[in-house]
């Protein structure tokens, strides 16, 4: 039996048109299906949409539509932007299919007959937008904690999910299992909210007098399911209806459960209290991962409709091609922080990442084997000095070293047999869905070979047999490239192989595990470049001809340069010293959202002093981990007289969050 993966997306209210937000999560399940289609894994990649509930309800009846005519035809904006995105989903879920309403109403049933379930005197205060239920003390000034909009008091009778009673079982889940909730952040915060709150039970039914469109709660018709209990549910009942061989009888339960539900933090709580304890209630084993991803904003803001500020990714794949948008979300930004939309950064991308460092390998490497090998690729001839090509995709040089030490701190284990150090941080880091180091890594990888392109000269090179090897060893670095790219950019990987004369599709094979796949002998067919340039608008700033005293080529930086450096003003919460070092203090961080950062600033101040103060910190840094401590953040500090770090405090009170420009 093959190796199994099953990922998840949320299932997306069909009542809103996808934005780059939707594009965001659905692109990373993407990402890791095809990262394990290649790696061997049979592979489950389940998206959908969420389709009943008062929203949907109440806009298919101002369109005069009945509310499935509504979401048969809204579903499309979804399905259509999946096919333009290069989507790979195995199975597309909609919580009106049959399949999906059969199982949500058996496992009611079973959750009924165990006594999990119970009816209800209910009075509350609801949210009808949020379609949620909350307390006098969630209140704020008199309004839903979420969205600030105003609540209505109901009194009714309702069935009530006793979701309390795992309240400790879900503790230690949590705690015995550190990977069940990432980035960790999110972790500690449901940890956090689960040890200072008591759990209440979960109110999963809505009277039909109120709601109509919603599945029908098996053991009382007068009552339709909460849309959550129905949507949650929708990655079980896929698994038995949807799944690679769930039509046979029992196959779809190999599926069961998922390895990675993908989710942004909006919806963390759901899925992390409502979905683990309704599946501890119904015996089923727990999902491997659930992992909370930030937030896009745009200009610094929320994107809404009232804003008209929504990023269309038809719009900008269009503009700027489909591969070069889904490597930009994954390379601006780390998986799991918030991250601001900017079609400048977007540019600056595809200008130097994509078109300079990727693109002219490509088109340098094809020229070299156009040039001095006849358009053929070569034979690799032995030779003293032959180069090892593995090594050189592969080897352990200056830069993996220093992704050693940020990724995985203090690493002592030996790596797993076979693996560089390279491929086992590459590995990791998409182990750990940190999308953005494994596009560092590989970027490293990239920029290796064009210095040895450089280095080798083959333009010099009289020695045949030493020519023949570098051009072999250019054109398999190559096709090792595109293996590893293809999660991200399916469509140029493809188009590498081509280039590189491999008529094979890259999705059906197999990521190589050694050096040397490519034939000697075949013909290259180099083509268009890969990806263009895009010129920037003058707008961003004219470059003008540096001062006097000042040389050309002396180490100025464009203020595109100075752009990427995101500073912002942060509040300290707490401090505390790193155990075992006289360096290092450990604070936690208010800049909008809480942060840890560790500052080598122990010598010259005590915890104590810093607890209150407002600081400049470096918002963007890639996290790293110092003495083991995991850092995620700089603050900034000058060096005072005698070497000692003297803190940049803002002169006046700003608020936490502040950006610095
Ligand atoms: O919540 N940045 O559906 P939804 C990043 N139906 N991701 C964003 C985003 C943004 N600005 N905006 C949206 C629902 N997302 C429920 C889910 S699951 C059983 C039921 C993404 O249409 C992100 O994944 O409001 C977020 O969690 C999801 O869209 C919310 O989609
Ligand atoms: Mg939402």
């Amino acid at each position: 039996m093959n190796k199994r993966f099953y990922v998840t997306t949320p299932i997306y209210y069909v009542n809103d048109v996808p934005h780059i937000g939707h594009a965001y999560t659905t692109l990373a399940a993407d990402i890791l299906s095809r990262y394990h289609r290649l790696r061997g894994y049979e592979v489950f990649f389940l998206t959908g949409t969420d389709e009943h509930g008062q929203k949907v309800e109440k806009a298919a009846r101002e369109r005069g539509l009945h509310p499935k005519e509504h979401a048969d035809r809204m579903v499309e904006n979804f399905m259509g932007l999946w096919k333009v995105l290069n989507i790979s989903h195995d199975a597309f879920i909609r919580t009106t299919d049959s399949g999906h309403m059969k199982t949500v109403q058996g496992l009611l049933q079973m959750l009924w007959d165990k006594g999990e379930i119970e009816k209800r005197e209910y009075s509350g205060w609801y949210c009808t937008p949020d379609e949620r239920f909350w307390t006098e003390k969630d209140l704020v000034e008199g309004t839903c904690p979420d969205c600030r909009r105003p609540v209505d008091q109901i009194n009714e009778q309702n069935y009530f999910f006793l979701m309390s009673k795992y309240q400790e079982r879900l503790i230690r889940h949590i705690e015995d299992n550190p990977d069940y909730i990432l980035p960790d952040t999110r972790r500690n915060e449901v940890l956090g909210f689960l040890k200072n709150n008591d759990l209440g039970d979960l109110c999963i039914s809505r009277p039909k007098s109120r709601l109509t469109w919603g599945i029908p709660l098996p053991f009382d018709e007068n009552f339709v399911t909460y849309v959550w209990f129905d949507a949650l549910v929708n990655y079980f009942s896929a698994t038995r209806y949807l799944a690679p061989g769930a039509e046979k009888a029992g196959l779809g339960e190999f599926w069961w459960p998922a390895s990675h539900h993908l989710v942004g933090k909006d919806i963390l709580t759901t899925h992390a209290v409502y979905w683990s304890t309704m599946l501890m209630a119904l015996g089923l084993p727990l999902p491997g991962n659930i992992f909370a991803h930030g937030w896009w904003t745009v200009e610094g803001r929320k994107m809404s409709k009232s804003l008209g500020n929504m990023v269309d990714p038809h719009m900008m794949a269009d503009k700027y091609g489909v591969d070069a948008l889904r490597y930009f979300l994954f390379r601006e930004v780390p998986f799991g922080l918030d991250g601001n939309f900017s079609e400048e950064a977007l540019v600056n991308r595809i200008n130097t990442d994509l078109a300079n460092d990727l693109g002219n390998l490509l088109s340098r490497a094809l020229t070299m084997i156009e040039k001095f090998g006849g358009g053929i690729v070569p034979e690799r001839i032995d030779s003293k000095d032959r180069d090892s090509g593995w090594e050189i995709i592969n080897g352990v040089n200056q830069r993996t070293k220093i992704f050693e030490k940020e990724i995985i701190g203090d690493f002592t284990q030996p790596h797993e047999s076979g693996m560089t150090i390279l491929q086992y941080n590459f590995k990791l880091s998409f182990e750990k869905l940190e999308f953005h180091n494994v596009l560092s890594l590989l970027w490293g990888k990239i920029n290796h070979v064009n210095k040895y392109i450089q280095d080798a000269a083959p333009w010099k090179e009289n020695d045949k047999g030493r020519l023949s090897n570098i051009l072999y060893t250019l054109s398999e670095s190559l096709y090792h490239i595109a293996f590893n790219i293809y999660p991200f950019m399916p469509v140029a990987a493809q188009e590498i192989w081509r280039q590189l004369g491999i008529e094979f599709e890259i999705s059906n094979s197999e990521v190589p595990k050694e050096w040397g796949i490519i034939r000697s002998g075949t013909a290259i067919k180099k083509g268009e470049p890969l990806f263009r340039r895009i010129e920037k608008r003058k707008e961003a700033g004219e470059v003008i001809k540096p001062g006097p005293g000042k040389e050309e080529g002396a180490n100025l930086i464009s203020i595109q340069d100075v752009l990427k450096v995101e500073l912002k003003v942060g509040k300290i919460l707490s401090a505390e010293r790193v155990k075992k070092s006289d360096k290092l203090i450990k604070l936690q961080v208010d800049t909008g959202e809480q942060r840890q950062i560790v500052a080598g600033i122990g010598k010259a101040y005590s915890p104590e002093d810093l607890v209150g103060k407002k600081i400049v910190i470096v918002a963007n840094l890639q996290p790293a981990k110092l003495m083991g401590v995991e850092s995620n953040g700089m603050l900034l500090a000058a060096t005072g007289s005698d070497g000692v770090p003297v803190i940049i405090m803002p002169e006046k009170d700003v608020e936490e969050g502040s950006k610095i420009k």
